[in-house]
């Protein structure tokens, strides 16, 4: 069946499935989230790094596990033209970890370095709700310093950053997988638990039995949920001092009252992990259920880049989760502006002359010549929320005069300034 020239223009406008366009309210949101949190962000020490979009594919699958749901499913994975195989980044923290190695850029041990980014990355998920393909993350990573202070700082930082963007009621899910010992005693106790129930188990779970069985209790399939219910609690396997360093992570919390659950069943989607995990919910979990954020320690991430075996911790936040929550009235009131506004096409060229002038004071200003008489262009000015409309008329154009009213004033209409009154008079008004 032949395509028509609307059905053909209409596929030509869908975009990808799960990714979507950021305009009007939404980025102003964005801006808003990212700006506030490189603020808070910079307050503790850290610094912007960017790094490319695509990665080898090595990056990623050697950091993140083979069985995470992340690299056996969801990566935009592809050979490129040279043959390379190359990955649009799932996260943002194994890239980080490669750019430090390339860079040299971690050379004293005495001084941690915090790093900060943000961009878009990729999940092939099935889309729904604050979950789609491209979404946009926030990451901090904090490398070269082990220990319960720097994971409590770090997660304080993150509930900084939402209290900051207006989200009040927070709470960190948190967990300690402990070091490779305990993980591996643990491991071995959940084995021949699960092994009891194997039948019950999803198809996917009984294959991640043999090859990964930790992911089995993130796994969001009902029967392997039962199952996992009455699975062996990591906190009892813990060697001493793992369960030691556990305690003082929440002994630090508890002392920057920062609201905390465990969670021990938090093994988090990502392989890396060792020690603290976290994500961070809303108290509320009728409002949103899904982790606005999550992280934990990495130790021995960078060592799989370089010969610096350094510890590391982090967390990343979801910025489209985040712009759900974020109620409009946060945002700042629209900046002032003037629309300059000729009352016939007699007056077009006057009303460009003046537009310079007030451009080159710096004063926010739009020439309004869309609409076919006056009344259609401040109608116009009006719905571009201009907040002062110049007007001239030609009795105005031939004396070097302007009328301005101040939108939602019932004292400030009609007002007549000469040409260089009217810039003291917006300058005044806009600050500058
Ligand atoms: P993650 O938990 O995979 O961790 O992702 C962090 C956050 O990104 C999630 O809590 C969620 O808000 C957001 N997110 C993840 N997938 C999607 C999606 N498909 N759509 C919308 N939002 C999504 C990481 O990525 C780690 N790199 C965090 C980290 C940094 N760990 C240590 N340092």
């Amino acid at each position: 069946m032949a395509i028509s020239t609307h059905d053909s223009a209409q596929i030509l406008a869908t975009p990808i499935r799960g990714m979507k366009d950021l305009y009007g309210v939404e980025i102003e949101k964005y801006q808003l989230i990212v700006n506030v949190a490189f603020q808070v962000a910079k307050t503790y020490g850290y610094r912007l790094i960017e790094t490319p979009i695509v990665e080898n594919t090595s990056v990623f699958s050697r950091t993140l596990g083979g069985e995470s749901d992340v690299v056996s499913k969801e990566m935009y994975s592809f050979v490129d033209k040279g043959g390379a195989n190359i990955t649009l980044r799932p996260e943002g923290t194994a890239g980080v970890m490669r750019a430090i190695a390339s860079n040299k850029l971690f050379v004293n041990n005495n001084s941690p370095l915090k790093l900060m980014y943000c961009g878009p990355m990729f999940r092939y998920d099935r889309p729904q709700k604050g979950r789609y393909r491209q979404f946009h993350q926030m990451g901090f990573e904090h490398i070269g310093e082990k220990g319960p202070y720097a994971d409590v700082i770090t997660i304080a930082l993150a509930m900084e950053i939402l209290k900051n963007i207006g989200l009040n009621d927070v709470i960190v899910h948190i967990n300690s997988l402990g070091g490779s010992f305990s993980r591996e005693r643990y491991t071995k106790a959940l084995v021949d638990y699960l092994c009891k129930y194997e039948n019950k188990l999803s198809a996917v779970s009984k294959l991640r039995l043999k090859k990964n069985p930790l992911r089995i209790l993130d796994s969001k399939e009902f029967t392997d949920i039962e199952v996992c219910h009455n699975a062996p609690n990591v906190q009892d396997f813990l060697t001493n001092e793992d369960r030691q360093y556990f305690v003082k992570v929440l002994e630090l919390l508890q002392l920057w009252s920062i609201k905390y659950v465990i969670d021990p069943k938090l093994v988090r989607g990502l392989d890396y992990y060792t020690h603290t995990t976290f994500e961070f919910k809303l108290s509320n979990e009728n409002m949103y259920r899904d982790a606005l954020g999550g992280g934990g320690r990495y130790d021995g991430l960078l060592k799989l880049f370089c010969s610096n075996d350094v510890s590391g911790v982090g967390f990343a936040l979801g910025i489209e989760r985040l712009m759900m929550l974020l109620g409009e009235q946060m945002l700042p009131a629209l900046n002032k502006s003037a629309a300059v506004i000729p009352v016939t096409a007699e007056e077009y060229e006057s009303a460009f002359r003046i537009t310079g002038l007030f451009l080159n004071e710096k004063i926010p200003t739009e020439l309004i010549i869309t609409g076919s008489n006056i009344k259609k262009r401040v109608e116009l000015a009006i719905k571009r929320n201009c907040s002062h409309l110049v007007v001239i008329g030609n009795d105005e154009a031939n004396k070097k005069e302007v009328s301005i009213t101040v939108v939602n004033s019932a004292t400030r209409r009609n007002i007549k300034y000469g040409w260089l009154e009217a810039i003291g008079f917006l300058k005044s008004e806009f600050v500058i």
